[in-house]
């Protein structure tokens, strides 16, 4: 698909963002090939692990604003749900390479991967609030569950750019490597998964998630409901217009 591009060799399926124009903007159809290319890779024996990853200088600035607007995503159906179904359900393990910019989704996804691995210099982003949004992908509740409650709150409320550091610090990325050695990392680590047994591969993260896969489709369903309701608020429509004219947003009407 076009913006998605996708190989599998050796066991690994490769997804790559690939719409460098709009920094990886991830449109409605670009989710519905995410979904469709997870739902596949689960189905078929010759994957055995996914691996993400974007341009060196973005991985991606999260969903697409324009297309947002456009085509709000409103049923459980629609293709952000589907693909954020498919992910937190995905039972092969999922390896993430993270470089440039991570935005949005693009970092709230790595909640949901196995390993992840970041260029030095990535910048990552939770900009849900500045939009007048609120977290999505279960964010809400895995973020603090996994840095604790202040630097959740810190990182969703002031919604400020964070580094690859950072990241690790909070334990949301594996590894901080050279922005030369990330592909050859993150794939090296996605080759010593795809020679493992991969029945006792997918029954370990099925028994780590099993505690917790309950707690995430409930979070993630509540979000997406109150997402739904924000995209038409009058806050969201400031902050969206004021991207696109490149200014910034002014709430200070709103109560
Ligand atoms: N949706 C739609 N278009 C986007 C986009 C997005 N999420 N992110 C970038 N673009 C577009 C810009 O509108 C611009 O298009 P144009 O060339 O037609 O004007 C182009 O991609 C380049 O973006 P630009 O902002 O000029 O690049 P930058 O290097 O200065 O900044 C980012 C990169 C990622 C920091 C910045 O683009 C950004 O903040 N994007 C929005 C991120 C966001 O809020 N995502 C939603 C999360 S819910």
């Amino acid at each position: 698909m076009e913006h998605i591009l996708t190989e599998k060799r050796d066991g690994i399926l490769r997804i790559e963002f690939d719409r460098a124009d709009k920094k990886n903007a991830i449109t409605i159809a670009m989710y519905q090939a995410l979904a469709d290319a997870l739902k596949n890779a689960s189905a078929d024996g010759a994957v055995r692990v996914v691996l993400f990853h974007g341009k060196p200088e973005i991985y991606t600035s999260g969903n697409d604003l324009a297309d947002f607007l456009a085509n709000p995503p409103r049923s459980e159906n629609a293709p952000t749900f589907q693909f954020l179904y498919a992910l937190s359900h995905f039972d092969k393990p999922l390896v993430a390479a993270v470089s440039g910019a991570a935005v949005g989704i693009g970092t709230t996804m790595l909640l949901h991967c196995d390993l992840v691995y970041a260029a030095a210099g990535t910048r990552f982003t939770l900009p849900f609030v500045n939009l007048a949004l609120v977290p999505e992908a279960s964010s809400s509740f895995l973020l603090a569950r996994l840095a604790g409650w202040p630097r959740a709150a810190e990182l969703l409320m002031l919604g400020e750019p964070f580094t690859a550091d950072k990241a690790r610090e909070i334990g949301l990325v594996n590894d901080v490597v050279a922005p030369e050695k990330l592909l050859e990392t993150a794939m090296g680590a996605a080759q010593k998964l795809a020679s493992k047994p991969p029945a006792a591969l997918r029954l370990t993260k099925s028994l780590m998630k099993q505690g917790v896969l309950a707690a995430i489709e409930q979070a993630m369903s509540r979000e997406g409901k109150v997402f739904g309701e924000r995209l038409d608020s009058p806050e969201a429509k400031e902050a969206f217009t004021a991207f696109f004219e490149k200014r910034k947003p002014d709430f200070s009407r709103f109560s």
